[in-house]
């Protein structure tokens, strides 16, 4: 009776280059994209956390007459900014605001923006006169809706998340504690 025929493996110098080149080719795939995850996954810088930081407002929401805004800063102690909900030209979601205006346009609806121009950027100011929100800079003006009313900026006020607060005369907003 004959031997019966195992068939042996065999490890030939094509199998090797395969794994080799395979392996390779994923070292450089993981050692390429590993910046990327930075991006994707920000740290959050060291000594700086998101929360709701309570603001006083000058007058409660539900006693603002239509056509009116309420100017508020961010506190400094500890040192805070608000972050930005959306934004265009030079505002964007994400970047930080030191003051903001809860707005009530002439139909009612409240509205809570970022300070800052989003032409270059400059703090918007509230004309009682005209019920808009100008900027000294280079003159663009905003309805209290936030929709542009005179150029040179071309996107609306980038709004704040914001919620009432445990008192009429106190908001909630999204921001961050800076730590310095
Ligand atoms: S920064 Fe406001 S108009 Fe230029």
């Amino acid at each position: 009776m004959g031997e019966a025929y195992a068939p042996r493996r065999v490890f030939t110098r094509r199998t090797f280059l395969g794994w080799w080149l395979a392996s390779l080719l994923t070292a450089t795939v993981l050692t390429g994209g590993a910046p990327l995850l930075i991006y994707l996954w920000p740290a959050p810088p060291k000594g700086q956390k998101k929360t709701s930081i309570a603001v006083s407002i000058q007058q409660a929401i539900d006693q603002m007459p239509s056509g009116t805004a309420v100017k508020f800063n961010s506190p400094t102690s500890p040192n805070s900014a608000f972050i930005m909900a959306d934004g265009g030209g030079d505002n964007a979601t994400g970047e930080l605001a030191f003051g903001g205006f809860v707005s009530k346009d002439e139909a009612g609806k409240v509205q809570v923006f970022a300070q800052n121009c989003s032409h270059l950027g400059c703090s918007v100011a509230f004309n009682a006169t005209d019920k808009t929100l100008d900027c000294p800079c280079h003159g663009s003006r905003f309805h209290l809706n936030g929709t542009v009313l005179h150029g040179p900026a071309v996107y609306p006020l980038a709004h704040l998340s914001w919620k009432q607060g445990d008192s009429p005369t106190t908001i909630q907003v999204e921001g961050i504690v800076l730590g310095f």
